[in-house]
């Protein structure tokens, strides 16, 4: 699911992703996000959800109960501050981070969320004026953002960026920090749950 993508070819995609004109709302009802850190294997992938964890590259896993009608669910919608994912099943689906470090959702249906996770902060950082877009930032337990770290089967789960986060390696050493680019987005409810 690793997708090589040059900045030659993203840059006009994220401008286009909101007009330069139109300077990015404040605070968006809805975002995607996309990693930020030139020279590497992981700049302008975007993040997405699956398995309870994000992931960047790939596409979302996702699922829809209805006979017909399903949002697309081909993109990995965030809502508001971050705290959650912009979906459409009853409940919602929040964002937290593991004990491990890892940043991870909730299953539809279900609030639960391990003992000992961190519930944020969260937060959408608004750009410079006239800027398309802002960044998300999460900020508990003292991190600064978040960091990439590499699977055994060369796919990059998104962490907090902490230095006692459990990452697959086994050495925080091998991931990468990143900035997380939000381009705010009005597909909201764009997709019914994610698995
Ligand atoms: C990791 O470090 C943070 C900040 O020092 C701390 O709040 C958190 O409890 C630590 N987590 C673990 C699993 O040790
Ligand atoms: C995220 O929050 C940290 C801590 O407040 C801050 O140092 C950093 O600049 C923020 N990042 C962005 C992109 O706003
Ligand atoms: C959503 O955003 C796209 C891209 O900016 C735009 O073309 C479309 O008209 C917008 N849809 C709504 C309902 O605002």
């Amino acid at each position: 699911m690793k997708l090589e993508l040059t900045s030659a070819l993203l840059l006009p995609l994220l401008a286009a992703a909101v007009p330069s004109t139109r300077p990015a709302p404040e605070h968006p009802a809805a975002f995607t996000v996309m990693a930020a850190r030139s020279a590497s294997p992981i700049h302008f992938l975007p993040m997405n959800a699956a398995g309870q964890s994000f992931w960047l590259g790939g596409s979302p896993a996702t699922y829809c109960p209805l006979p017909s009608d399903c949002p697309p669910g081909d993109k990995t919608v965030l809502a508001g501050s971050g705290a959650a994912l912009s979906v459409v099943v009853p409940g919602g689906q929040q964002i937290y981070v593991s004990p491990e470090g890892a940043l991870k959702f909730t299953q539809a249906h279900s609030a639960y969320i391990p003992p000992g996770s961190s519930y944020g902060p969260f937060a959408y950082v608004p750009g410079a004026p006239n800027q398309p877009f802002g960044h998300y930032n999460y900020t508990g337990w003292g991190a600064s953002g978040f960091m990439a770290c590499p699977t055994e089967d060369e796919n990059w789960q998104v962490f907090a960026a902490l230095k006692n986060a459990t990452v697959p390696s086994g050495n925080v050493a091998d991931c990468l920090g990143f900035s997380a680019i939000a381009v705010p987005s009005n597909e909201t409810g764009n997709t019914w749950q994610y698995t």
